[in-house]
């Protein structure tokens, strides 16, 4: 007994065929079905399950030919074999073309027939192997790279977490300048690569500070002109440490040059309105009004109009115009919801 092979639908308007056929691939263990015009291939079709059709080109009604097109496209995994008199031979060759596997002319040498039912059901098992392959290494793919996005984001949370252990009074300042640094973003149209950047930026921007001496970072008074300049190189150290793990130089850029003044009196470098990386511009905002409206031990927080105020006061000196156009549009519209 052999073992069941594939499911073949033979197509031809004489029944003495069909049999003859029938006949042969039945006891070569295929599963054979049969239909005398193109409607009831069609109906069997539709029945699901059929892996080859094998398709006489000359019928009464709707031709193999018409046929054809009709079944490539609503069964595009069965394979096709045309069948022809040796005459038409031409007209199967242009079938290929439509999609057909092969095609075997009559009268049937039956061994042909079997070989050429054998090569066109391995083909169409190949691909679909090969498409199932692709399809799911797509998948794995796409896994392996949202935990890659998954770690790395952990990582860079974690490095956050390590500086607010460090500096007390900037605790969950790190995650209100990322909120607020969205919001703008996204105000000013930004696509969703930059309000991913801008995110992970807000969350270390200050990561820098793990660097500056704690009696410094706490001090509970006005700083030395020294302790001051010690301060200010948390920019750049915060760009060193990020670094080996932040492969994204607009990253990079923008804890780098988060203090520039849109004047060019900011720091480490002294850039200047365009010069400064927009995400820096739009960080700077979120940045400096949250430490307005942050309270320390040295002074009391400021009210959040008061620190709109500012904002709206230093547009075009210290902040970038648009970013803080943008600020003050998403305040005017939280405050009305609130
Ligand atoms: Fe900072």
């Amino acid at each position: 007994m052999t073992a069941k092979r594939g499911a073949i639908l033979i197509v031809d308007d004489e029944e003495v065929i069909r049999r003859l056929l029938h006949q042969k691939l039945s006891s070569e263990g295929y599963r054979c079905q049969e239909a005398g015009n193109a409607e009831q291939a069609l109906e069997k079709l539709k029945g699901g399950a059929i892996e080859l059709v094998i398709l006489d080109i000359k019928m009464p009604g709707k031709s193999g030919t018409e046929l054809l097109p009709e079944i490539k496209v609503k069964y595009p995994d069965t394979a096709v074999i045309m069948a022809t008199a040796i005459a038409d031979a031409s007209i199967a060759i242009g079938c290929m073309k439509e999609g057909a596997y092969d095609y075997v002319t009559k009268p049937f040498n039956l061994d042909e027939v079997s070989l050429s039912v054998n090569r066109a059901l391995e083909k169409r098992r190949l691909e679909l192997e090969n498409r199932d392959y692709q399809q799911h290494l797509e998948q794995k793919v796409e896994e392996q790279a949202n935990k890659i996005r998954a770690s790395f984001f952990n990582a860079i949370t974690a490095l956050a977490y390590a500086l607010e252990a460090k500096d007390v009074y900037t605790s969950g300042h790190s995650q209100r300048v990322t909120e607020v640094s969205v919001a703008i973003a996204k105000e000013l149209g930004l696509p969703k690569e930059s309000l991913e950047k801008i995110r992970l930026t807000g969350l270390v921007h200050d990561i820098g500070k793990i660097g500056v001496r704690e009696s410094v970072l706490n001090k509970p008074g006005s700083l030395t002109e020294e302790e001051y300049e010690h301060i200010k190189l948390h920019s750049e150290t915060g760009e060193h440490i990020l670094n080996p793990i932040v492969e994204d130089e607009e990253i990079l850029k923008a804890v780098r040059h988060h203090h520039e003044r849109y004047d060019g009196q900011g720091y480490p470098d002294g850039l200047k309105g365009e010069q400064i990386p927009q995400l820096a511009r739009i960080i700077a905002v979120a940045d400096t009004f949250d430490a307005m409206t942050s309270e320390r031990p040295y002074r009391k927080a400021m009210s959040k109009e008061v620190a709109c105020a500012e904002v709206e006061r230093c547009r075009g000196t210290q902040f970038d115009p648009e970013a803080a156009d943008a600020f003050l549009e998403v305040w005017k519209l939280a405050s009305k919801t609130a």
